[in-house]
């Protein structure tokens, strides 16, 4: 994954699909019309350098982070609260802190709650 060259559909009809996921932070564009599908019983994996949009992608996945257009799906249906409680994602960024502990911490970060 490039920064700026997020065009590449890998496959159609996925497990979990991620169709021209679009999200802009002022001048900076994160995410330029990224798609991917991930095939069901496979372990899968992005790759990208520093800034390329992997972290802003995964908290797109999991509701953390809005879109500015763009979809994810989940076995053809867009991902809402129910689907997003079932995946379990750990940041890259520490997420729980001595103030913060894991039960007010899964209230932030529903995906935590596998
Ligand atoms: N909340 C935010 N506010 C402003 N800019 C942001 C925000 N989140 C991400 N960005 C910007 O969006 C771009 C993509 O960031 P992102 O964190 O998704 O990349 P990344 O691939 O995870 O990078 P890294 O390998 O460093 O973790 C970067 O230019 C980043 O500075
Ligand atoms: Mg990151």
């Amino acid at each position: 994954m490039q920064p700026g060259s997020q065009q590449t559909a890998l496959s159609a009809g996925g497990m979990l699909e991620l169709d021209n996921l679009r999200r802009r932070y002022g001048d900076v564009t994160a995410l330029d019309g990224l798609s991917f599908a991930v095939p069901p019983g496979q372990v899968f994996g992005f790759l990208g350098p520093n800034g390329a949009g992997k972290t802003t992608a995964m908290r797109a996945i999991v509701g953390v982070a809005s879109l500015d257009g763009g979809e994810v799906r989940w076995r053809g249906h867009p991902v809402g609260p129910q689907i997003c409680r079932r995946i379990g994602y750990m940041p890259e960024e520490r997420a729980y802190t001595p103030r913060c502990g894991c039960s007010s911490s899964s209230s932030t970060w529903p995906a935590c709650m596998a």
